[in-house]
């Protein structure tokens, strides 16, 4: 079956980021502060106390762009890997992680290819690259009624 692609959007917005030497796209958009108070924290704050996940679990970040999600995760102690298919957003979010002293493991990596084994995650978080995870929601809902080992997933 032939795969319908969403981020090509965003490939202009990354190169325009790198050159500007800003640090996401919301600025791009006419929010300065969109790294530290990006959009989908006040959700988080609401929502990850009642996951009751680990302190130190191992997250996963879908098309996580230049990190503010996973940035703000590592910062509460989660181990975090975080992955974008756009080079330009992992090669930023990589710079800000190391700046910030935050051992966060990004990837160069399409939702579709993630490996099915290997990593194992608590938990699985889509801040707005929600057409880009759909594969992995359709796959979570087929399986969490049998599999309750699986990952819980929070999209935004
Ligand atoms: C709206 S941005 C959200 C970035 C970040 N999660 C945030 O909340 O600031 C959506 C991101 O999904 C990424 N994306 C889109 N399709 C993807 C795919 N198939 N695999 C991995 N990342 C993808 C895009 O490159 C983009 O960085």
């Amino acid at each position: 079956m032939k795969r319908k692609y969403f981020y090509h959007e965003h490939l202009a917005d990354y190169a325009e980021l790198k050159a500007k030497g800003l640090l996401s796209r919301g600025e791009l958009y006419g929010n300065p502060n969109d790294f530290r108070e990006f959009s989908s924290k006040p959700f988080l704050i609401a929502t990850l106390p009642r996951l009751n996940i680990k302190p130190d679990a191992q997250v996963l970040e879908l098309g996580c762009g230049t990190g503010p999600v996973a940035c703000y995760l590592a910062q509460l102690g989660y181990r975090v890997h975080g992955i974008d298919i756009i080079p330009d957003a992992i090669d930023k979010a990589k710079a800000i992680a190391a700046e910030h002293r935050l051992d966060i493991q990004y990837k160069v990596l399409d939702v579709c290819q993630l490996p099915r084994v290997g990593e194992k995650y608590e938990l699985i978080i889509d801040s707005f690259a929600r057409k880009a995870s759909l594969p992995i929601q359709i796959e979570l809902r087929c399986f969490q009624v049998s599999r309750p080992d699986l990952p819980r997933m929070v999209i935004l």
